[in-house]
């Protein structure tokens, strides 16, 4: 694992817009794994900067998101796919075919993940997968306990998730408690990871994904198994990090 840490949020996000920026001019129909939550929305300004500034294009670019709430229609203000929509697509020349996210209406949500699972692998795979990680370890949305060989399957969101994402709905009672997610499979399988991570609220649990066990209760720390994953931490959630490195120095 490939360690950053940088000073702030905003050192975070033009770090990791750099590393897409320079997939995407390298390989312009790259596929990229797409995350949601607060943590990416920084990079995503920095993408729609540079995009604008004529350094980079995504026409040719494909998206698959991580995950979509099971029960959301893509026009509901708290689905992932309205978030892409406001957070990027809207802003950038991505065309809407090339773009991915699993149906969280889908007749059968069984079949939308196989399919979800096979046009991911039409595609040859992801080639850069952006995560951001939850308290609890999740990863997309993989909760503690997870069954690392599961492609995209249904999961059901842990107490903790429906509490921290409670912020972004009217009451608590309003989160979907199950969602749509690609699995350790699927993000094991692409073949460039970064992971991002900002504030205090995530130090302990970026501590223990990269230097505690390798354990289904903390899903993230399946990536310690990774061969290409780059970390982009802030002070603050890198506190742990730094401590550590120190002591390793005074060895
Ligand atoms: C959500 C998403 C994850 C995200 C995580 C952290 O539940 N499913 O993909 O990484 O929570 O969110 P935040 O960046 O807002 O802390």
């Amino acid at each position: 694992m490939h360690i950053e840490i940088v000073q702030n949020y905003e050192a975070l996000s033009s770090k990791a817009a750099s590393i897409v920026i320079s997939q995407l001019i390298l390989k312009p129909d790259s596929v990229l794994g797409l995350a949601t939550g607060s943590t990416p929305e920084g990079l995503y300004q920095h993408l729609i900067k540079k995009y604008k500034e004529g350094l980079f294009t995504f026409k040719e670019a494909i998206s698959f998101n991580l995950d979509e709430y099971l029960g959301l229609s893509a026009e509901h203000p708290n689905s992932y796919r309205y978030y892409m929509e406001e957070q990027l697509f809207k802003y950038i020349d991505i065309k809407t075919d090339n773009i991915h996210m699993p149906d969280g209406q889908a007749t059968s949500s069984i079949e939308e993940c196989l399919n979800y699972e096979d046009k991911i692998k039409k595609h040859g795979g992801i080639d850069l997968q952006i995560l951001g990680i939850g308290r609890n370890g999740h990863i997309g949305f993989n909760e503690p306990d997870v069954d690392f060989k599961k492609g995209t399957h249904v999961v059901k969101l842990d107490a903790q998730t429906i509490e921290d994402n409670a912020r972004f709905f009217d009451s608590l009672e309003e989160v979907p408690k199950e969602a749509i997610s690609m699995g350790i499979k699927t993000i094991m399988s692409s073949k460039k990871i970064i992971l991002l991570a900002s504030g205090p609220a995530k130090a302990q649990i970026l501590y223990d994904t990269i230097y505690g066990k390798i354990t289904p209760k903390v899903p993230a720390s399946v990536l310690q198994l990774h061969n290409d994953v780059t970390i982009i931490c802030d002070e603050e959630a890198g506190a742990l990090l730094i401590n550590k490195q120190m002591e390793e120095k005074h060895v």
